[in-house]
């Protein structure tokens, strides 16, 4: 009966496993992201079950009861979110999974005395913690409770590696070291882990912080692997494993798209970030247009391409946008949309809105399939986009977005911003587009904007 049990748990920790690899795969596209998705919830039900049905499991009512209480908060949490919150509450729940590392490690610390296991609890611990303090200071961050602004002090480098080191060094006191006092290292390491994941996040600037969510991303996925090692739970090592390298390349690829190196952001501002704005001046003067003018030059050109960004999110002028586009294809034009990689606040935020407003996928397209194509388009639509559109990235070496590659809007023959007001972008510096000859600003709410132009365009 128990050999019989062992071997129907690890076939469902298989078929848990490639339903995981399934659903990242699915989640890949948009056409099958919800696909995806569902891929995820089945292999998590199968996974839990086959978990808390194992005979060496007990007190189940137990179980079942946290099981509840937690479902209920993560529905409310998941109900309640605005999609402009998402980010954080992706950073929320990346320190749970460090909070559960570290306990799973101070839990299992007397399952074993032997070397190995000891490791495993430390290097859990340890891996868990960072995670654990560094996605409350991102949370933080992204929600504008602690400044994004990176600090900075000399030396810091020198005094992560040396935490570092020491840490090793109660690592190899802990593993030797039997009982209580082995347990004194552990709470020294957690607490020094505690203090660089702190350290390594209030290191990185606000431009900097797409990374560095799906870099906590790929951490809380090596915490987790570190627990599965701990209990022994094959599942765990490979989802956490899963987890963590999914996150890696996402944050390789993310900072492709910012120009930044890997190393530097994983390390927390190595490099010269620059601290300050940019401290180049503006030229030109900012002109701006009306929603009725907007309307005559959007019928009058044959090539639109729409730039969206936070804003977007913001005033939820996905509907209005997608019914606007829909008229103007109708009448022939060609639209399309234009996507920059951090555009919005999470990776993929303007495709998954788009997709909920029921844009064709097929005019969505990169900014580096579309960069090209904005010379010989008539119209640009820049709508509740900043930082994404700045071309101080380009010619401003004291833009502390230099170097990030940006959608080139102002070669279009004219650039139509639509934002509430003159006001700085995520990275906070100023926008030199505003300023040129071929761009007209449309002050206002995006949706009320495009609502606006949509009674024109109508009527
Ligand atoms: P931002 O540069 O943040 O600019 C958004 C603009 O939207 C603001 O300047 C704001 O101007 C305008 N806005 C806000 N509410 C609006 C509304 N209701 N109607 C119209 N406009 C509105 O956005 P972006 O261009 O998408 O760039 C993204 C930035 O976020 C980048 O710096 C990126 O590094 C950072 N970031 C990205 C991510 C990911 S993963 N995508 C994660 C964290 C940070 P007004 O106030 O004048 O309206």
């Amino acid at each position: 009966m128990l050999e019989n049990f062992a071997n129907i748990q690890t076939a469902a920790y298989l078929f848990a496993s490639i339903l995981f690899i399934l659903s990242l795969g699915g989640l890949s596209s948009q056409e099958s992201a919800k696909r995806g998705v569902l891929y995820g919830i089945v292999g998590m039900i199968i996974a839990i079950l086959a978990t808390i049905l194992d005979t060496n499991v007990q007190g189940h009512l137990y179980i079942l009861i946290a099981v509840a209480i937690a479902s209920v908060i993560g529905i409310i949490m998941a109900r309640r979110v605005e999609m402009t919150a998402m980010p954080q509450l992706v950073a929320i729940l990346h320190s749970f999974v460090g909070l559960a590392a570290v306990l799973v490690g101070y839990g299992s610390y007397h399952d074993g005395a032997d070397t190995v296991h000891l490791i495993e609890v430390f290097v859990g611990v340890f891996i868990g913690a960072i995670t654990f303090t560094g996605s409350i200071i991102a949370w933080g961050k992204l929600d504008g409770k602690i400044r994004s602004k990176p600090l900075l002090y000399p030396g810091r480098h020198a005094v992560n590696i040396m935490l570092v080191i020491i840490s090793v060094i109660l690592g190899v006191l802990f593993v030797q070291a039997p009982g209580t006092e082995g347990l004194i290292y552990l709470l020294i390491m957690t607490a020094i882990a505690f203090f660089i994941g702190v350290m390594l996040v209030m290191a990185i600037g606000g431009a900097d912080m797409p990374v560095v969510v799906s870099m906590l991303n790929s951490y809380s996925g090596w915490a987790a692997a570190a627990a599965g090692f701990m209990l022994s739970n094959d599942l765990l090592i490979v989802t956490g494993a899963l987890v963590g390298s999914s996150g890696a390349i996402l944050s390789i690829i993310m900072c492709e798209a910012m120009n930044r190196s890997f190393l530097s952001v994983i390390f927390g501002g190595f490099g010269d970030t620059p601290v300050k704005g940019s401290d180049q001046v503006i030229e030109g003067e900012v002109t701006s247009i009306t929603h009725e003018e907007t309307a005559e030059l959007l019928k009058n050109a044959n090539s639109v391409v729409i730039v969206p960004g936070y804003g977007m999110a913001v005033a939820k002028a996905q509907y209005p946008i997608r019914e606007m586009v829909d008229i103007l294809r109708k009448e022939g034009k060609e639209v399309r949309f234009a996507i920059h990689p951090v555009a919005g606040r999470l990776p993929g935020h303007m495709n998954v809105l788009l997709a909920e407003a029921s844009v064709p996928y097929d005019i969505v397209l990169e900014m580096d399939e579309i960069n090209e194509d904005l010379p010989d388009t008539d119209v640009v639509m820049v709508i509740g986009a900043n930082d994404v559109v700045n071309p101080g990235a380009q010619d401003d070496p004291s833009s502390p977005i230099y170097g990030m590659p940006v959608i080139e809007a102002w070669k279009a023959e004219k650039v139509i911003v639509m934002k509430r007001s003159m006001s700085v972008g995520y990275a906070g510096v100023e926008n030199p587009l505003f300023y040129k000859n071929n761009t007209d600003m449309l002050y206002g709410d995006a949706k009320e904007s495009v609502e606006k132009i949509l009674g024109f365009l109508r009527g």
